[in-house]
């Protein structure tokens, strides 16, 4: 019997992983740097919760949650972001007893059926950050700023941060209204799947990607001018700060995001060198979420970033990771030097180092190919000759000299040879 992956999920071989521990390290710094920490909450949750949060017209909740019934009959639904499960948890935990902001943080799979394509999958990962019980508008601006300072320690490059506002909920029936009536006349020429999205949820056709819409929206007058006066305050501080902090960003009216949960301010991050699933980030501001999930009121704002996207984009863009520990490979050349070998590979990894031997084959030939697969810097061998004088070969795998070291002297000898 074969069993092949579940279409849409991969696998993340070693090769690959060190780019993800890169990421999540990086992330995770530069995220505590900022004061967030770490929250960790089950991959499911109610399937009401999502329905609730993220809004019955998304196509989410309409066509991509893997929701079923547990063997207690409960609805339950694997999660298909971070937001809905980290506000949930907020209320549940009392983090909102403290008054003050709460910075938190998250990492893990989220599951949505999409249909799957490069850079799109049905488990993803994405690391996320929710800033909650704060309405600044410099909250917003350092969400923002952050995103920025993250990709740009990475080393990507061509990246840009796209912004736009959805104004307040109080503002949201009048941009919708004005969608609409500036869409009516051409309504019977849209495509048959937006006519749902024009009566239900009109700002969505703004960002559709389908092309023949561009010609009917444009000359589509500028949405703000409909937005309440704090709301445009709002957004003009975000971009004055942004400003002030010299994050270079564009205002794009176009960015309207695929969760309803948005209030204010929304943005992107994206890269022309992903093709068609172009955007790795992805946040804005939340106002009503926690109070409409039975929290208190309190506004919050946060992004995730897809990994996949990241983890694509700087093997895309040929970006060195920082090498891992320097590896040493072992190779006795006899059976009865195998406790040797175990004794200096224990001293080395105390010592940090990484290190490997050859305990199945005792052939240097061998050998040598297996420190080249393991990328090792350098070959201990230990023959007749090396045990007589109490002492190992150490070759140099890059400029392949080799030297007796005594067996008392090889760390020190490594860690002259090697940076560690
Ligand atoms: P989102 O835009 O749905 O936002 O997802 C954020 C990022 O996750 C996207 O920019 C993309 O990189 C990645 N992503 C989404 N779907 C897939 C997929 N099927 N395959 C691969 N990567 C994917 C949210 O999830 C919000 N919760 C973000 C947020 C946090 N807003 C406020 N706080």
């Amino acid at each position: 019997m074969k069993f092949v992956l579940p279409r849409g999920t991969r696998d993340i071989l070693p090769d690959e992983v060190c780019y993800w521990q890169y990421v999540e390290n990086i992330s995770m710094d530069i995220f505590t740097r900022y004061n967030y920490r770490e929250i960790r909450t089950p991959i499911f949750e109610s399937t009401d919760l999502f329905n609730r949060v993220i809004g019955e017209q998304s196509d989410i909740i309409k066509k991509e949650m893997y929701s079923f019934q547990d063997k207690g009959g409960r609805d339950i639904s694997l999660r298909p972001e971070g937001t809905a499960p980290v506000a949930r948890a907020y209320i549940s935990n009392g983090l909102n007893r403290h008054s003050g902001e709460t910075k938190l943080f998250y990492k893990g799979p989220m599951f949505r059926y999409e249909r799957p394509q490069t850079g799109r999958y049905r488990q993803f990962h994405q690391m996320g950050v929710e800033r909650i019980n704060c309405k600044h508008p410099y909250s917003d601006a350092s969400v923002i700023a952050m995103s920025y300072h993250l990709f740009s320690t990475l080393g990507l490059k061509n990246i840009k941060i796209l912004i736009n506002t959805v104004g307040s909920e109080t503002c949201r029936p009048v941009l919708e209204a004005r969608i609409k009536q500036f869409l009516a006349s051409n309504l019977k020429n849209l495509p048959e799947h937006l006519h749902e999205k024009f009566e239900k949820n009109p700002l969505k056709i703004l960002d559709s990607k389908d092309p023949s819409i561009e010609t009917y929206l444009s000359g589509l007058p500028d949405l703000r001018d409909t937005l309440s006066q704090s709301s445009r305050d709002h957004f003009n501080l975000v971009m004055e700060y942004l400003d002030c902090l010299n994050i270079p960003f564009e205002y794009s009216p176009k960015i309207v995001r695929g969760l309803d949960y948005y209030t204010e301010t929304v943005f992107e991050v994206v890269s022309e060198d992903l093709g068609a699933q172009s955007s790795i980030c992805g946040g804005g501001r939340y106002n009503n979420l926690i109070k409409n999930i039975g929290g208190k009121d309190v506004p919050a704002v946060g992004f995730a970033f897809g990994m996949e996207r990241v983890v694509m984009l700087l093997q895309e863009q040929g970006i060195d990771i920082p090498n891992r520990k320097t590896h040493i490979h072992i190779a006795p050349l006899d059976p009865l030097y195998l406790l040797d070998a175990a004794k200096i590979a224990k001293d080395l990894r105390y010592a940090g180092f990484s290190c490997s031997i050859d305990f199945e084959k005792t052939d240097l030939s061998y050998s040598l190919k297996q420190a080249n697969k393991f990328n090792a810097s350098h070959c201990i061998i230990i023959g007749d000759e090396e045990i007589n004088n109490k002492s190992v070969t150490i070759k140099n795998l890059t400029t392949r000299t080799q030297s007796l070291i005594d067996n008392n002297a090889i760390i020190e000898y490594l860690n002259n040879e090697t940076t560690l």
